[in-house]
């Protein structure tokens, strides 16, 4: 089928929920993507944070490959191997928790929002159920999670919205602690506001944030959906805050593009889930947690993570290049590879000319560019896609 039959028949039969840019694209590799005309795209997006080990990664292929051969699902009402490696895996790399597999972001975050109900309700009172987010936070698009969600945009319209959350500044330690109430029951917070802006917080925010949780005996809750797997320079992105969450949420690059999510909650915590608590036909299934359990060995043992922090820092150096010579950029933000470039100029207008010229961005709010390529980029890509946004910017 050709690019304007593939675009006619989405209009005609798949909801439109999506605006698409106009590119129908048909094999990738490494960091690069190929669209149905045979033009080569750098991809700077990495399937919004998926891919972290890039297009067809040949362990990835491989991993796909032999345990589809062998078993793709069997639901979990038995046991299979795979799911229960990467639980430990992740568990040794972690904190001292159990695991529970599903197959998105916005359902880890209702596995850890269901979790959370539950312990605190029957650990401390049943009045014990709010749980404070943070304004342009981003937790996914359930119903529970629009409302966790600190961005009225996402929420218009779907109403009425669950009860039981609270809203507040971000990085505003006084709002935190005037709106904690005997019902409160924990925090759920990104690292990095990753949707919402590239937005970090104080070094003395997640201090303060540590302390109350710890007094007022709440569960902290880390939404590493986005910053987890590598992204930020550590393996999750609360250990580069030293934060000691009690629950964390992870999906996107865990199985480089498969769709799987996972909690990872404290074992007293994890503990309050009993049979029949919470349930997924596909979560955890052995093809796609043996893809995870691949990519997990891949990032820990191939030094990509240690890469990704070096790699951060040379991006950001070159970016910062680019905000010395053009007055219309304001800010680079960011860690690791998940970096943003803030604009006092339209941003959609960047993203279509870098497109054109073959480097895959894309922009938040209208005015942050965000860069999240692939974790395994290699220097000269970055000089690849920094030369591009110079001669972009040039125009401008
Ligand atoms: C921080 C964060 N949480 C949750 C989600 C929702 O994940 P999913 O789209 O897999 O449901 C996203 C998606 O962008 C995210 O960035």
């Amino acid at each position: 089928m050709n690019k304007e039959k593939i675009i006619i028949n989405e209009e005609k039969y798949v909801c439109q929920t999506y605006k698409r840019i106009p590119v129908v694209f048909e094999k990738g590799e490494g960091c690069y993507l190929w669209d149905s005309e045979g033009k080569r795209y750098l991809d700077f997006v990495a399937g919004l944070a998926v891919n972290a080990l890039g297009h067809a990664h040949p362990k990835v292929v491989k991993a796909i490959n032999k345990q589809a051969k062998k078993l793709i699902h069997t639901s979990n009402l038995y046991y299979t191997e795979p799911m229960v490696d990467l639980a430990k895996l992740l568990i040794k790399n972690s904190f001292n928790g159990k695991c529970f597999f599903c197959n998105s972001g916005a359902e880890a975050n209702e596995a850890a929002i269901k979790l959370t109900r539950l312990y605190s309700k029957t650990t401390f009172s049943p009045d014990r159920y709010e749980i404070i987010t943070f304004d342009n936070s981003f937790h996914g698009r359930t119903l529970a999670t629009i409302t966790a969600t600190g961005q009225k945009k996402y929420q218009e319209g779907f109403e009425p919205l669950m009860p039981g959350f609270v809203t507040i500044p971000f990085g505003n330690l006084a709002a935190l602690k005037a709106v904690i109430k005997p019902t409160t029951c924990a925090i759920l917070t990104e690292v990095i506001q990753a949707e919402g802006g590239i937005n970090e917080a104080d070094i003395s925010f997640w201090q303060g944030v540590s302390e109350i949780v710890k007094k007022e005996k709440m569960l902290l809750i880390v939404d590493e959906i986005q910053t987890g797997m590598g992204r930020t320079g550590q393996l999750f992105g609360y250990q580069q805050y030293g934060l000691d969450p009690d629950i964390i949420t992870l999906a996107k690059a865990l199985a480089n593009g498969l769709p799987i999510g996972a909690m990872i909650a404290k074992k007293k915590i994890a503990e309050t889930f009993k049979p029949g608590h919470h349930a997924s036909t596909f979560g955890g299934n052995p093809l796609v947690t043996q893809v995870a359990l691949t990519v997990l060995k891949t990032l820990l043992k191939e030094n990509i993570i240690n890469k990704v922090r070096d790699d951060g820092i040379y991006f950001q150096e070159k970016l910062s290049g680019l905000k010395n010579k053009y007055k219309f950029i304001t800010k680079i933000k960011g860690k690791g590879l998940i970096i943003g470039m803030e604009l006092a100029v339209d941003g959609q207008n960047i993203v279509q000319k870098c497109f054109e010229k073959g480097l895959i961005i894309n922009c938040l709010k209208n005015n942050i560019l965000r860069f999240i390529p692939p974790l395994i980029i290699k220097r000269e890509e970055i000089d690849s896609a920094v030369k591009i946004l110079d001669e972009v910017f040039g125009e401008i």
